[in-house]
């Protein structure tokens, strides 16, 4: 950025008064990786505010810097506020990466770069035992757990971050000013590893536009719903929100069941569920909660669990999918409201509600008496760990932002055997 210094002089005081020009509109900046579900591959995304080329430039780390480069193209993204605040979506697959390599890399054009960056290329073996870190609802304002995450990402705690949904409370507000605001903020952790992301519903605005331009996951579906593959697990990120804005269309909802349905049958396919058992799920409302409000999942018929019967026709939820196909849900084990045995073997679906990572709303309040379903409470800012260990051990910990990171609970999930066969 090119600053320009103008003197006054006034009064004989000669006071200095220093003005910044407004940024070079075709700076990249909010740069941002994912995981296209390709082994070898990395997509980086970012944004201009005039049209330029997309090129990212890169190469091994400790070899010669960006001998390599890699085209892609952009779109134009118009808010749908007052200002109709115009912006370019660049993105970039890179492929044919070396597992487990550590690339440096930075992204724009001959009209600008972004700072430089690095990434570790995923390890593409069903043996690799993935480290996540997992969170929902971080905001703009007051995102707390946002400094230990940048640390615990830059020194490559976690393969990959996934986002449950909420971003900057919200990205829409101020002509989407917030929007570029808070991907500037997660920029140091999501340029170095894939931030994989699903809907919440505060993306709800303009019809979820905000996500639907800014983040690129894998599928063709604009990041609503959409698989992948990681070490023993099979991913599945689904929209639970397609449940509650109707008017934007209630095609939505069977599109995506139909989607599960095919990519939960696949998936359960014996050779594929050999060599990745782990089926896990992940979506912004979860189906069963404890809280003190009147949240869908706080009610036994809720609309993510069984469906809606006001639709034409009526509308099927998700928990007889899970449990039919032998799923994980981000959690006790549970189908139907009845809780069978904890997590050695569970006769159900385990489900873990992981929430705030720090916004403006502060967090709720809980129902002072939980379901016999309700394992552990805290209403502590913060995060979930997850490591995928191998195919019958998933360790799970959740951490304290509140409390200085400190970890306030952990589970062993074993399964020795998967699939729906494994409920019996
Ligand atoms: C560049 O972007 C700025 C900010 O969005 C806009 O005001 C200007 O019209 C754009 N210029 C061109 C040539 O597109
Ligand atoms: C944009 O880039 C993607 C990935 O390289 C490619 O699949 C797509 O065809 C390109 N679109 C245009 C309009 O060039
Ligand atoms: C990927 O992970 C597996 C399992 O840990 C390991 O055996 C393999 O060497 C790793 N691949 C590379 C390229 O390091
Ligand atoms: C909302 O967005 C979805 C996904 O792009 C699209 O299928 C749907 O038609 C849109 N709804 C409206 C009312 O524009
Ligand atoms: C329709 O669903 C509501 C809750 O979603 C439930 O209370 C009601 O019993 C259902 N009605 C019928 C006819 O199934
Ligand atoms: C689920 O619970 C409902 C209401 O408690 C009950 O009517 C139904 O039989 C149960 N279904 C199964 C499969 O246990
Ligand atoms: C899976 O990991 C667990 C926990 O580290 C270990 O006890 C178990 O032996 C491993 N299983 C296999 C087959 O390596």
């Amino acid at each position: 950025m090119e600053l320009v210094y103008t003197i006054y002089l006034f009064l004989n005081l000669a006071p200095w008064l220093v003005l910044g020009l407004p940024p070079i509109w075709t700076q990249p900046e909010q740069v941002h990786l994912s995981y296209p579900g390709v082994p070898g591959s990395m997509e980086v995304t970012w944004t201009t505010f005039n049209k330029t080329d997309s090129t990212v430039e890169y190469g091994l780390l400790g070899g010669r810097l960006f001998d390599l480069s890699t085209q892609g193209n952009s779109t134009l993204f118009v808010d749908s506020g007052d200002e109709k605040r115009a912006m370019y979506i660049h993105r970039v697959i890179l492929i044919g990466l070396k597992p487990t390599a550590t690339y440096v890399y930075h992204c724009g054009s001959d009209e600008g770069w972004s700072d430089v960056f690095y990434f570790t290329a995923l390890n593409d073996s069903v043996h690799f035992s993935p480290k996540f870190a997992l969170y929902g609802d971080l905001g703009n304002e007051n995102p707390q757990s946002l400094a230990r995450l940048q640390k615990e990402t830059q020194m490559e705690m976690y393969d990959v971050i996934l986002h449950i949904g909420d971003f900057a409370y919200d990205m829409h507000e101020d002509n989407a000013r917030i929007g570029d605001e808070f991907m500037r903020q997660i920029q140091s952790i999501a340029a170095y590893v894939p931030y994989m992301t699903c809907p919440g519903n505060h993306e709800s605005t303009y019809n979820f536009s905000n996500y639907r331009n800014r983040f690129s996951m894998p599928g063709q579906t604009e990041g609503l719903w959409y698989s992948w593959n990681l070490g023993s697990a099979h991913i599945i990120s689904i929209s639970t929100e397609v449940y509650f804005y109707l008017d934007f269309g209630q095609e939505l909802i069977f599109r995506q069941l139909e989607w599960l349905e095919k990519d939960l049958q696949e998936a359960n396919h014996p050779e594929n569920r050999a060599v990745r058992p782990w089926i896990i799920t992940m979506g912004h409302r979860p189906m069963y909660c404890s809280d003190d409000d009147q949240d869908d999942c706080t009610k036994f018929d809720s609309y993510v669990r069984l469906g809606r019967n006001d639709t034409k026709p009526p509308a099927p939820g998700l928990e007889d999918l899970f449990y039919r196909y032998g799923t994980l849900i981000m959690g006790q084990p549970v189908y139907n409201g009845s809780m069978e045995q904890p997590y050695v073997n569970p006769k159900a679906p385990v489900h873990i509600v992981t929430g705030s990572a720090g916004c403006r709303e502060r967090t709720d309040k809980f129902n002072p008496n939980p379901k016999d379903w309700s394992a552990f409470r805290s209403t502590d800012y913060g995060y979930t760990r997850m490591h995928v260990v191998n195919a019958s051990h998933l360790y799970l910990e959740e951490v304290s932002d509140d409390q200085n990171g400190k970890v306030i609970d952990s589970i062993w999930l074993v399964k020795e055997k998967h699939g729906p066969s494994a409920w019996l």
